[in-house]
């Protein structure tokens, strides 16, 4: 079968019972996506599925052909999102690092659908990883300090500190309709 993986469009040996985190650790060598509990209840494999977090080891992998997959490996690739992993680095936001690309991810679709998140938004988001080692005080400052970096290196921080999508400072909007 064919995915669209990080950009690029790879041919997989897969089977049809094989699930999306199977096809991409056997058939790609894409280990990020992490192998803890099999079953959809902690969120170690999480992988951005048409822009959404999803669970990998609980999706066909025959469902994911003509979708936009993104791994950590392609999230770790990405200068734009270094700050991201910058901030979990500096926050000590792990400790074995098992369960830290399946944050990873889960963090960078929050900042992709919401570029400001607020420490329940962090929370709530972060709320189907588990974290066998009990990281969970870090997450939500690691992001949230990323979030801020991105901005500044986006210049998209309104003159109140409010940070607003790209280019609507540049024409002068500075987050408001219209
Ligand atoms: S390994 Fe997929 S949710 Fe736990
Ligand atoms: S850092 Fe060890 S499981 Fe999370």
């Amino acid at each position: 079968m064919e995915l669209e993986i990080n950009g690029r469009k790879q041919q997989v040996s897969a089977e049809p019972h094989h699930t999306l985190q199977q096809a991409l650790r056997s058939g790609l060598g894409l280990t990020g996506a992490k192998h803890m509990c099999g079953h959809g209840a902690c969120g170690s494999c999480t992988v951005i599925l048409d822009g959404r977090p999803v669970l990998s080891c609980i999706l066909l992998a025959c469902m994911c052909e003509g979708k936009a997959i993104q791994t950590v490996e392609g999230i770790a690739a990405d200068p734009a999102w270094k700050p991201l992993i910058d901030a979990y680095c500096k926050w000590d936001a792990m400790q074995c690092g098992y369960c830290t690309p399946g944050f990873l991810v889960t963090a960078k679709a929050l900042l992709d659908r919401d570029p400001s998140p607020g420490l329940d938004e962090c929370r709530e988001a972060l709320a189907g990883n588990i974290c066998i080692c009990g990281t969970y005080p870090r997450h939500a400052e690691a992001i949230l300090e990323a979030a801020g970096k991105i901005a500044a290196d986006a210049g998209t921080i309104a003159a109140d500190g409010t940070i607003v999508a790209a280019g609507m400072i540049a024409s002068g909007r500075g987050g408001q309709d219209g």
